[in-house]
């Protein structure tokens, strides 16, 4: 057995999460950018219809959208696209009055190269914010400081000519890196959390939570070796050097450890969940803290590079499972504003079978906006890329997994403008809220059947997670238990019909076939691609 019975009782190890990514959710004022009143006017959508617990909204702070808004320029204040602080104010309590929590994102790395603090970095190399980013001197010849590239493509220095220094920018040059290094800016980066937190949000994404500190000798990275495998999806030129010195620094760890010390002295039981590209589990595991001290997790990203076949999947789940300290909670997740969408990776058949997999497993799942409709990712000619990644490379284009949510068949899609700032995938006719709505073998009814049997089920919510015998070829099949209940999970992920043994019980969910609730004594079918939820009374 992975994972014992029970949870020790935090809100967010029972909830199910929606990432909304603002832009793209909903348009109150019709300028083509979706914005916070937008949000709150589908509240209700998200707590009753669909049935989630929580919500990551993605930045909304000041921002001159270099990266769509993570490139802050004030913390603390929301930018005009989206509103006002008094409409964010109004939406952490219309989230409350729905019973549901609200996560901001953190992006501790940088700020924008527009924020008061780096303007005042770089007035000379004697201000008195000189240190709060990082700055180095060139190279005798002039070139930058040592051979890191930046995540979106090129170098990751760029030259001030004013003051003759390079400063580092992990992402692009409009978001240079804070120095967590200095004890001011770690103070001004809680404060900012303090900040958010006093108005009552339940916690924090954190952004490249595993980036904000790096050799402090700025050390060459040696390049790639032909041999090399990547364990996580083509990064482009980032790609070109295996990241020892940039990524992951062991200094990160303390200060994970002073953010999480702020969150623990708030009422609302705040989590955080940090964003970590690290594929070794122990090191990824290590970003709990030994003392379950750091981050409330590390988001789980093993399942988006798993493999999609069976006994990969399962040597994944059980590989992050038995990892995870004692103590310690995972979360599931297949999709977000990065990353290609989940029915364009694996097809709707699978998508399927992943909603019910992340939906039952042990750990709190996270669900992309839109990935309830089975929205997929649109297409678009490269000059009109909005995406500064894909600007730079475009086979990284992150648009098309950011198209404007699809509410109706009406023909702005019900997102409320006509011209919205990236195109509407072209199936949105058929493939939205309302239509889905009407229809009981949707991907949207499929989602919200299992959310309800979820919410009742205590074996879902935290029980145990046991391996089943029968999970072998390319059947996945697990067992959840608590104290009072039993829950058996079943995925046919192959194009053959399988009858699978299984201790007696009912189908509760069948993921193509909205019908099926037949009892069984001895065994259960299942057409191709089909995943059955099983209750056992
Ligand atoms: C994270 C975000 C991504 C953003 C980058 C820089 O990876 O998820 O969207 O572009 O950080 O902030």
């Amino acid at each position: 057995m992975v994972g014992s019975s029970g949870n020790n009782g935090h809100w967010w190890q029972t909830a199910v999460f929606y990432q909304i990514y603002p832009l793209s959710f909903a348009d109150s004022n019709g300028d083509g950018y979706g914005d916070l009143e937008g949000v709150i006017s589908k509240l209700d959508y998200l707590s009753s219809t669909l049935g989630v617990d929580a919500i990551w909204l993605s930045p909304f702070f000041k921002s001159p959208m270099a990266d769509w808004g993570y490139d802050i320029a004030d913390h603390t204040d929301v930018d005009p696209l989206f509103g006002d602080l008094a409409t964010a104010e109004r939406l952490i309590e219309e989230v409350h009055r729905r019973g549901m929590r609200l996560i901001l994102d953190y992006v501790m790395n940088h700020t924008s190269d527009q924020h008061p603090w780096f303007d005042e970095s770089r007035t000379s190399r004697t201000s008195a914010k000189r240190d709060w980013y990082v700055w180095r001197d060139p190279k005798s010849d002039g070139s930058p400081p040592n051979n890191w590239v930046s995540v979106f493509g090129g170098p990751a220095w760029a030259l001030d000519s004013e003051t003759g220094q390079y400063y580092r920018h992990t992402f692009l040059p409009e978001q240079p890196d804070l120095n967590w290094r200095n004890p001011e800016v770690v103070d001004a980066m809680l404060d900012v959390a303090r900040f958010w937190l006093d108005r009552g949000v339940d916690g924090f994404r954190v952004d490249a939570a595993h980036q904000i500190m790096k050799d402090p000798e700025g050390r060459d990275n040696p390049p790639t070796p032909h041999d090399y495998v990547r364990p996580w999806k083509d990064m482009g030129e980032f790609d070109r050097f295996v990241h020892l010195y940039d990524l992951g620094h062991s200094d990160v760890h303390s200060a994970h450890r002073r953010f999480r010390e702020v969150l623990d002295l708030y009422p609302q039981d705040p989590m955080s969940v940090g964003e970590i590209h690290v594929f070794d589990l122990s090191e990824w595991a290590s970003y709990y803290g030994e003392k379950l001290d750091q981050l409330s997790m590390p988001f789980n990203f093993h399942l988006m590079a798993s493999g999609w076949g069976a006994a990969e999947l399962r040597v994944t789940i059980e590989a992050v499972l038995w990892h995870i300290p004692v103590g310690g909670w995972t979360n599931w997740t297949f999709g977000n504003h990065d990353e290609i969408r989940l029915a364009t990776r694996v097809g709707e058949p699978a998508a399927r079978l992943a909603a019910l997999l992340m939906l039952t497993l042990r750990g709190t799942p996270f669900i992309y906006y839109g990935d309830e409709l089975g929205m997929v990712d649109t297409e678009e000619p490269v000059e009109d890329i909005k995406d500064p990644w894909g600007i730079n490379q475009p086979f990284l284009n992150r648009d098309g997994c950011r198209s404007p949510m699809q509410w109706s068949a009406a023909p702005d899609a019900g997102f409320g403008s006509n011209e919205p700032w990236l195109p509407l995938a072209p199936d949105h006719e058929r493939r939205n809220v309302e239509v889905e709505l009407a229809d009981p073998s949707s991907m949207l009814n499929l989602y919200r059947k299992i959310l309800e049997i979820r919410r009742g089920s205590p074996a879902l919510r935290f029980g145990s997670y046991l391996s089943h015998p029968e999970s072998r070829g390319d059947v996945l099949a697990y067992r959840r238990e608590s104290d009072t209940d039993t829950k058996t999970v079943v995925l046919n992920l192959s194009d053959d019909s399988q009858r699978v043994r299984i201790s007696p019980g009912r189908v509760l969910v069948s993921t193509s076939d909205p019908t099926r609730t037949e009892f069984f004594a001895e065994g259960v079918d299942l057409s191709p691609y089909e995943g059955v939820l099983i209750g056992h009374d």
